[in-house]
């Protein structure tokens, strides 16, 4: 059954000749960074997830730092957010000088536990930053509820979100209207669209969408599209320190190729998603994410909890013999040295499981159902022979 050829990616951005011809177009056009096709790429974005502004910038660890920045947190500060996400989600905090202060998730959805929230604010408290891992929505509304009542705003990490929907009262959405203060995505080619790098804040607050646009441009007081458009000289100024956080316009062409197939790519991940629940169910000791009733994911990681007890090194080599890719989902941030100087109030033993027994398995909209069973039974294999 297992065969050396075979060769199954874990992730695979899907590309196509629209993608580089958007960007061959965009080179021949002479204007290569945060110019028209930028604009265009943050209106259709911003319709895509029904916000009122949008931001392009580099990444989204940018745009979480922009964020945050924009939310006053600043040194010394704390922000509650979870350990179990990528670094980003902790270093974007670190830039500013503030204290992540991690909380426990919840098992099945991995994500932040809502009930954990009010006993970790203090006067230091500036903001609340949530993920919605995976592509999984987190529980918003009850983020929100404890959020209003201490009057904190909160910031959304939708990296790896785009094309998830929420279900808010009686109606749904998609992720990035935003219910928060801001929602910060990502454009990485691991994440559900992609242009080979990039970033995405959505906002309702027209003073977060200023100063997010001035900082991304090392805070010129206007923009270059703007300058070069005006038939007046402008002289611009620079009244406070910014980054040079631009999207290109290369970038942006592709990202609009991209959002036009957003629709199928959600499809096609969740039709995968459904298989892999149904295909992995009876596994002994496999433990299976939830998407609770409130939440449509895009699964964009598809991890399983390994058995108790299971070496998951020795599983991912299995898999890798047999010409799978397999990766860890995502990390613990409080576990990793670089945010070991954390105040670490909680002890957070669902994260340290989670992480702990997390195998991430290949999903991507070029999956085939042969690539899938393949999976499954390799990991079955691979299983038997662990527990033998
Ligand atoms: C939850 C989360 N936040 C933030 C990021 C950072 O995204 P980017 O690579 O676009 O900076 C990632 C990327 O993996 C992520 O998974």
């Amino acid at each position: 059954m297992m065969s050396k050829s075979r060769f199954v990616q874990f992730s695979k951005p899907l590309l196509g000749t629209e993608e580089a011809q958007a960007a061959y177009d965009t080179v021949m056009s002479g204007w290569v960074t945060q110019g028209p096709r930028v604009a265009g790429f943050e209106s259709e974005f911003a319709q895509a997830v029904g916000s009122t502004h949008c931001v392009a910038v580099s990444n989204c660890t940018t745009a979480l730092h922009l964020a945050l920045q924009a939310a006053d947190v600043g040194p010394g500060d704390e922000v509650v957010t979870v350990s179990y996400s990528f670094l980003a989600t902790a270093n974007a905090i670190r830039y500013l000088g503030a204290w992540p202060v991690f909380i426990d998730i919840e098992p099945g959805t991995w994500n932040m536990d809502p009930a954990r929230i009010e006993g970790a604010i203090t006067p230091k408290t500036k903001a609340i930053l949530c993920v919605h891992q995976f592509g999984m929505p987190c529980d918003l509304t009850g983020i929100m509820a404890v959020a209003d009542r201490h009057g904190l705003p909160v910031i959304e990490d939708a990296a790896c979100a785009i094309g998830s929907e929420i279900r808010i009262g009686e109606s749904w959405e998609r992720i990035g209207r935003p219910r928060g203060l801001a929602a910060c995505f990502s454009l990485h080619p691991r994440k559900v669209l992609t242009s080979g790098d990039g970033g995405v804040i959505t906002t309702n607050d027209a003073e977060l969408d200023r100063k997010a646009r001035m900082w991304r441009q090392h805070a010129m007081s206007v923009s270059d599209l703007a300058r070069s458009s005006s038939s007046q000289v402008i002289i611009e100024t620079f009244d406070e320190v910014g980054y040079n956080y631009r999207m290109t316009d290369i970038q942006a062409a592709v990202a609009r190729e991209q959002l036009k197939r957003l629709d199928d790519i959600v499809e096609a991940r969740r039709a995968l998603g459904r298989r892999y629940l149904e295909l992995l169910a009876d596994i002994p000791g496999v433990e299976l994410p939830v998407e609770p009733a409130y939440a449509r994911t895009t699964w964009q990681t598809f991890g399983v909890l390994l058995p108790k007890g299971v070496d998951r090194t020795v599983v991912m080599q299995g898999m890798q013999d047999a010409g799978i890719q397999t990766r860890r989902s995502t990390f613990c941030c409080h576990l990793e040295k670089a945010h070991a100087a954390s105040p670490s109030r909680f002890a957070l033993p669902v994260s340290e499981e989670v992480y702990a027994r997390n195998l991430g398995l290949p999903l991507h909209p070029q999956l085939g159902h042969d690539d899938q069973d393949y999976v499954v039974a390799s990991l079955r294999a691979v299983l038997k022979g662990h527990a033998a």
